[in-house]
């Protein structure tokens, strides 16, 4: 072999070698996005979408939170951001205004955005095209991107869940919900969504072991859907919520609770981590000791 062969396959295997790394770089670019749904209300997929969101951002992504539930819009009061927002999806997706521009920042935190829904939905006719260019446009700038839903099948639910990637259905610890899960997921995969995952909320452990409700192997089996959490029913959830408290983002020197130790346990999973079901839920730890959660002091100095 020549010294110019042996030249060329080192061009050759260095251009090959930086396409990988642009190929891969372009990829993981890509924000994830996810449905997070369920044909019933009151279930807690707004409850799940915030404090996930919360939790993914405390790990360390960008994430953005859009408020979907064009009847209901109730995010910004959960996000704490109630008199914050200017602009709403509708303006958006109607061009008023860019995607940027309707973004405000969760607690200031730079990387923890929201979009609400609109207050009234004018008698305008938004193309389904319109969601997935407003999706394609911020997908690049964030890791996640939570799409809370309303629990009915809308021309704009179907146009939102047709630009995920992957839909969280929200069931609560009652078969009936967990029936109403199981038609959510046969919809979702009809529309082409493959990647369903379920979370039960609001489990009453002590009722499962009195045989009150089904206990979480009962659900698994009931269930077609990968169960990817469980968060327990909490009463302090709710005072929490009132006071617009989420996971992972309060005091970092404080113990977390059951429902964040969920929101952990869940959030990893979904990044791909082996994690049991219940791990930790009975050893509560500092918020700042869960392993990868990013402090703000860390995080502002990682992002300079
Ligand atoms: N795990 C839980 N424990 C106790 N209350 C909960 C839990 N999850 C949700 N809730 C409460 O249930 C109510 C409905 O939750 P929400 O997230 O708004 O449901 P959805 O968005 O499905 O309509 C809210 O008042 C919320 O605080
Ligand atoms: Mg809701």
């Amino acid at each position: 072999m020549t010294i110019d062969t042996i030249n060329v396959i080192i061009i050759v295997y260095d251009c090959i070698e930086s396409i990988q790394r642009l190929v891969k770089r372009g990829v993981s670019a890509l924000g994830r996005v996810i449905f997070v749904t369920g044909f019933k209300g009151g279930v807690g997929k707004t409850t799940v979408s915030a404090n996930l969101a919360a939790t993914l951002y405390a790990l360390g992504n960008k994430v953005l939170v859009i408020d979907g539930d064009f009847g209901m819009r109730c995010m910004d009061m959960v996000l704490g951001l109630e008199s914050e927002t200017l602009f709403d999806c509708s303006d958006v997706l109607t061009g008023r205004c860019s995607p940027t521009a309707a973004m405000c920042e969760v607690r200031n935190r730079t990387g923890f955005s929201f979009i609400p829904a609109p207050m009234n939905l004018a008698d305008e006719k938004i193309p389904k095209s319109a969601f997935a260019d407003f999706i394609n446009e911020v997908r690049n700038d964030f890791d996640y991107i939570i799409i809370d839903s309303c629990a009915e099948m809308t021309d704009y639910y179907m146009a939102f869940a047709a630009t995920a990637d992957e839909a969280v259905i929200v069931t609560l610890h009652q078969s009936t919900s967990v029936r109403a899960a199981e038609k959510t997921a046969a919809r979702l995969s009809m529309m082409g969504i493959s990647k369903l995952s379920l979370v039960v909320n609001g489990y009453r452990a002590s009722f499962a072991e009195k045989g009150k409700l089904p206990d979480i192997v009962e659900i698994i089996n009931r269930s077609s859907v990968r169960l990817l959490g469980v968060v327990p029913y909490g009463e302090k959830l709710q005072a929490s919520q009132e006071a617009a408290e989420l996971a992972f983002m309060g005091d970092m020197k404080k113990k977390a609770s059951k429902w964040e130790a969920a929101f952990y346990n869940i959030a990893q999973r979904l990044c791909g981590k082996r994690v049991l079901l219940f791990a930790g839920a009975e050893s509560l730890k500092k918020r700042g000791a869960y392993k990868g959660i990013a402090l703000q002091e860390n995080r502002e100095i990682r992002e300079e």
